[in-house]
């Protein structure tokens, strides 16, 4: 069986990738700082606690696992957070991966799959947005993946080497049996904020900003079950293993919720009626962003089956509803 390196394991959408890769018998080394992942996340494979600033311990790695793949996760990824400390993310999220980059061509790895963001077409001029859009990111998180994109499309010209970005929309949700599910130190997504607030984490949810032109004035994502995400980069991966070329493809449903409508579920699945303010935009918010996904379905055949808001807070709230102070599941 094929192996696979994966960076950012031991993260929420890291982890349920290598769940899925588990399942399918994948070997799977992960390697991790545990910065903001979690060992018990791990449900396949082994960990290595490493950092990708530490080019020594990743040539180990490599040079003892051999991966046939790597999977790129591991990053920073607030967006607020990018605005006030952007250096923090080109050294995160941009020269550490440079560093796995030159250790991937060091070892002769010619296939690997970048996890991307929608954060990289900044307000698009359309929207659903398609591949071809231009870039441009209006956040330092956003211009920290874009610049990782560039290094990707000028790599494959110079080497063997081929790569797939997947541009993820607002990823949600969590594994159905509730084992792993997203534990950050802070939260500050929509659906999780919600939940901690049904839960009685927060006195409030906050609004940021009722007065866009949307239908009810609030932003419009498009929100994807994180299991449906965790499949197309299984596709991903088969594809590049079967002499597949490079290419970079959208990672959403194609359709939209307004933060209302999403606020409103989030109250239905908990039947708690917490309280919901209005607050001022938020900073860097692009009032719709929306995925065209017909390439995915197209190129790589994928068939999500977790296209349904209610089922991907269902799903959420079942997790948030087994974590501890901690950051960890109560066992
Ligand atoms: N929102 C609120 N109140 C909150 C939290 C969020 O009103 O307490 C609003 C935001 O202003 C935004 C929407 O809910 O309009 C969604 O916000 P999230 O923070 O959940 O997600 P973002 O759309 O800002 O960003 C997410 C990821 C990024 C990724 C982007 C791509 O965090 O990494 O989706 O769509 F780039």
């Amino acid at each position: 069986m094929k192996r696979v390196l994966v960076t950012g394991g031991a993260g929420y959408i890291g982890s349920h990738v290598v769940k899925t890769l588990g399942e399918k018998g994948y070997e799977i080394i992960t390697y991790d700082n545990l910065s903001s992942g979690h060992e018990w996340a791990v449900l396949h494979g082994r960990l290595i606690k490493g950092d990708l600033a530490d080019k020594d311990l990743l040539d180990k790695v490599f040079e003892e696992f051999a991966p046939d793949a790597v999977m790129h996760f591991a990053a920073s990824i607030q967006v607020g957070e990018s605005v006030r400390e952007p250096l923090l993310y080109y050294r995160n999220n941009t020269a550490n991966t440079l560093n796995l980059l030159e250790t991937v061509s060091r070892h002769g790895i010619n296939n690997f799959i970048f996890s991307s963001t929608a954060a990289v077409y900044g307000i698009p001029g359309r929207v659903p947005v398609e591949e071809d859009a231009p870039l441009a990111p209006i956040n330092p998180y956003g211009s920290s993946k874009a610049v990782v994109e560039q290094m990707l499309r000028d790599l494959q010209f110079s080497k063997n080497f081929k790569y797939i970005s997947l541009r993820y929309f607002n990823v949600a949700g969590a594994d159905r049996d509730a084992r792993i599910g997203q534990a950050y130190k802070e939260s500050t997504h929509l659906i999780t904020r919600a939940l901690k607030t049904a839960k009685g984490e927060f006195q409030k949810l906050q609004i940021f900003g009722t007065d866009y032109s949307t239908p009810d004035g609030t932003c419009i994502r498009d929100y994807i079950h994180v299991d449906d995400l965790a499949e197309a980069h299984i596709l991903a991966l088969r594809y590049l293993l079967e002499g597949g070329d490079s290419d970079v493809f959208n990672c959403g449903y194609g359709h939209g919720y307004s933060v209302r409508e999403v606020v409103d579920m989030a109250k239905r699945v908990t039947a708690k009626d917490f309280i919901v303010g209005e607050a001022q935009r938020r900073e860097g918010d692009p009032p719709i962003l929306v995925a065209d996904s017909s390439k995915i379905k197209q190129k790589l055949n994928w068939r999500p089956q977790y296209d349904d808001l209610q089922y991907i807070v269902k799903t959420a709230w079942e997790w948030e509803k087994r974590l501890g102070p901690g950051s960890a599941p109560f066992s």
